[in-house]
């Protein structure tokens, strides 16, 4: 077709279908991307992929509220200033992307006042718009970024499984939402919605079980860039881009992740009866012309197979790339990353000299450290702890990764002792003592 026919068609086509008394365009949506920094890229990329996606699909602007730290396109090692890439060789996903918390404005605070639409607490902050819908409105929840067991990373601060459960209840009884369906891509994911109730009408689908990493992908690639998107993500959107998600149901879409995510084990919680829904209850249900060829699809899956990483290694190879890029002798390089493994070591020792102090006994202890799977119904007692570990012993969980890594730890010791006062007297009299972990790096 030539490109004047092409343009008629489509307006003809968009023009009909914006008409049409079925187009729904009273969905919400909340993007969040959990991370900053250039090596985290990836998150980033995925919420502006997912924001121009679901605009694309018809949701109104003003019903998507996007969090998003906003250091990527801009930033100092950006070959393609301005621009943000979710796939090799893609177009720019970030042109257009409209953010409405930024920088420092994003912290569990703010997040949680969004879902629950709780204006006054976010107002002087960003845009100060959080979600506005009603018993009558579905609504889409995505986030991309760090986690562990039972939190979730918002730059350097904390998502706690207790806070997200809080806000989620406060929807439902609020009346907040017809449906809803959560899209969460982290490590040890499926842990944030262990034990999610059936009756809130919300589908929770998660990139990992309790105890995994989730995966990178598109790490190797032509632009030189880092990981640039994630295999649950990146499997997700390309379902929703190929196919027509009027009649594409969520079901469909979660079945072509589980079986396409290979690195991790694709979880999901809650209202399976949500499943039957179409994805485009969801993300939008404007007819739009469809740019990618079908025929490509089992293509793309393998491409996402290609170059996967875990978030562990993604953290190793940076390490080793910088003393290389320092020009470090190979003993140098050996020393350092000793040193690296040591600090981890030192941390991992800490966490269980706190375990063994709270517990008073070296058996108790080794069943708390290591007994799986890590999960707790003492969620008041994890956030608790989570908090004052990172306030004391920590300088920031995005700067030490791996200090996070200890969440499963505190949440079997929670599950034993309940009451955390006496975690938080031993954390406060360890860590007060010494200087926070910063990570070696
Ligand atoms: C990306 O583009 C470069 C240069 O045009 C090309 O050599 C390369 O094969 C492309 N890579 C992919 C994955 O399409
Ligand atoms: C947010 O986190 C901070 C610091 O960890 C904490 O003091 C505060 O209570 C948290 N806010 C909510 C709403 O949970
Ligand atoms: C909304 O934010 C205000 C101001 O921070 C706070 O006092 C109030 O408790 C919040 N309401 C809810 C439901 O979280
Ligand atoms: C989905 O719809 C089918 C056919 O209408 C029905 O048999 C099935 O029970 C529904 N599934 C759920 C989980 O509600
Ligand atoms: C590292 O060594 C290479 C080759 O000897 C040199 O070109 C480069 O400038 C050096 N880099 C640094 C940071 O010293």
């Amino acid at each position: 077709m030539n490109v004047i026919g092409f343009i008629f068609l489509a307006s003809l086509l968009c023009g009909y279908c914006y008409a049409a008394p079925w187009v729904k365009d009273d969905s919400w949506a909340v993007l969040i991307a959990g991370s900053n920094g250039w090596d985290n890229y990836r998150h980033q990329s995925d919420v502006s992929h997912a924001y121009h996606l679901l605009t694309h699909h018809g949701i109104q602007p003003e019903r998507i509220i996007t969090i998003m730290y906003d250091d990527i396109a801009n930033n100092e090692n950006n070959p393609y200033p301005g621009k943000i890439f979710n796939r090799p060789n893609g177009t720019d996903v970030y042109a257009g992307v409209k953010i409405d918390y930024r920088g420092n404005e994003i912290d569990n605070e703010s997040v949680l006042n969004v879902l629950k639409g709780n204006a006054t607490g976010n107002k002087g902050k960003g845009t100060g718009r959080v979600l506005g819908s009603t018993r009558k409105e579905d609504v889409f929840i995505y986030y991309a970024g760090h986690g562990d067991v039972h939190v979730l990373l918002l730059l350097d601060g904390t998502l706690t499984k207790h806070e997200l459960d809080n806000a989620l209840t406060h929807m439902y009884e609020n009346n907040m939402y017809n449906k809803m369906v959560f899209y969460l891509e982290s490590c040890n994911s499926g842990s944030m919605f262990e034990g999610l109730d059936e009756t809130r009408r919300l589908y929770a689908v998660t990139a990992a079980n309790s105890m995994q990493s989730s995966f990178a992908t598109f790490c190797i690639n032509d632009q030189k860039l880092p990981c640039l998107s994630d295999e649950f993500s990146a499997t997700w959107m390309f379902n929703t881009e190929t196919h027509n998600i009027l009649s594409e149901t969520i079901g469909d879409q979660v079945d072509v992740a589980i079986e396409n995510t290979k690195q991790s084990h694709v979880c999901t919680f809650g209202d399976a009866s949500i499943r039957n829904d179409t994805v485009s209850e969801y993300q939008g249900n404007a007819v739009v012309w469809k740019y990618t060829d079908f025929g490509i699809t089992d293509q793309f899956h393998e491409d996402v197979q290609k170059s996967v990483k875990s978030t562990h290694q993604i953290l190793l190879d940076k390490v080793e790339q910088l003393l290389i890029d320092r020009n470090y002798s190979m003993k140098d390089v050996k020393d350092r990353m000793s040193d690296f493994y040591e600090d981890r070591q030192r941390l991992t020792r800490l966490v269980e000299n706190i375990v063994h102090a709270v517990v008073g006994s070296v058996t108790k202890a080794y069943h708390i450290i290591m007994k799986k799977p890590a999960l707790t119904t003492a969620l008041e007692c994890h956030d608790a702890v989570i908090k004052a570990y990172h306030k004391k012993c920590i300088v920031s969980f995005n700067l030490n990764p791996y200090a996070i890594t200890m969440s499963g730890i505190f949440a079997n010791l929670c599950e034993v002792v309940r009451d955390p006062a006496a975690i938080l007297d031993v954390i406060n009299e360890k860590c007060d003592t010494r200087p926070r972990f910063r990570g070696v790096i």
